[in-house]
């Protein structure tokens, strides 16, 4: 195998950095569960690794990294579901975005797939709740356990939608927070941000 192969950087790999730049200007950061995040001015969705914070990036300045993933719960008429309804991220309307990151107690992740399976879908029906925020709602959910390093959360999720929608959104929100699923959740905050 040529070495180039093994150092190649993970293609699955997104930074948000938090400093004075960014496309993103962050509107409220909202503690939600256990220790919040430094304010911050702006925020950057990078592909691959976003570097060290520089001298502009600002006091606040913070970087999340996670990876896409293979799918671990859905079924495959879930993902048919999915699939047929769901519209991706960049859309030239959806002006706002939420960046909320979580971490699941060791409890959680003690479980086996099955039992997580059974409080994720059974319990919470987390998949059948999202699917009616569908196409209004665009997501990316990233993964941070598996990463080289420590992250402090376990899963970024990112959201995009039209202002109208916000309401909706927290709708959303307020329906997940309260399902089974949700009292694994040990850490939590929400991000707020519009594009531009
Ligand atoms: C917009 C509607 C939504 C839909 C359709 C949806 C759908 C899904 C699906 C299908 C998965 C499982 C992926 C897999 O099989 O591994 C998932 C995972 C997840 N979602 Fe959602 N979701 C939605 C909204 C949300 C919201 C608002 C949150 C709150 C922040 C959220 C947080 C998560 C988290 C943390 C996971 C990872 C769970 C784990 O692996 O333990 N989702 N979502």
């Amino acid at each position: 195998m040529p070495e180039s192969a093994l150092t190649a950087p993970n293609p699955r790999l997104f930074s948000f950095r938090a400093g004075a730049e960014g496309a993103w200007r962050i509107r409220a950061i909202t503690p939600v569960r256990g220790d919040t995040l430094p304010p911050a001015d702006r925020l950057d969705l990078i592909s691959g690794e976003a570097g060290p914070a520089g001298e502009g990036d600002g006091l606040g300045a913070w970087t999340l990294r996670g990876v896409t993933s293979n799918e671990r719960y859905v079924t495959n008429d879930e993902k048919r579901k999915l699939a047929a309804a769901q519209e991706g991220l960049g859309r030239e309307a959806a002006t706002c975005a939420a960046l909320i990151p979580i971490k699941k107690s060791a409890a959680w992740w003690g479980l086996t797939q099955e039992q997580r399976r059974a409080v994720f879908e059974e319990q919470s029906r987390h998949t059948h709740i999202g699917l009616h925020y569908l196409p209004a709602i665009a997501r990316r959910l990233h993964h941070c356990r598996d990463l080289a390093t420590a992250e402090p959360f376990d899963f970024l999720t990112w959201f995009e939608f039209r202002p109208e929608d916000e309401p909706a959104f927290d709708r959303l929100l307020a329906e997940l927070r309260k399902t089974p699923e949700w009292a694994h959740v040990e850490r939590e905050t929400d991000i707020r941000l519009i594009r531009g």
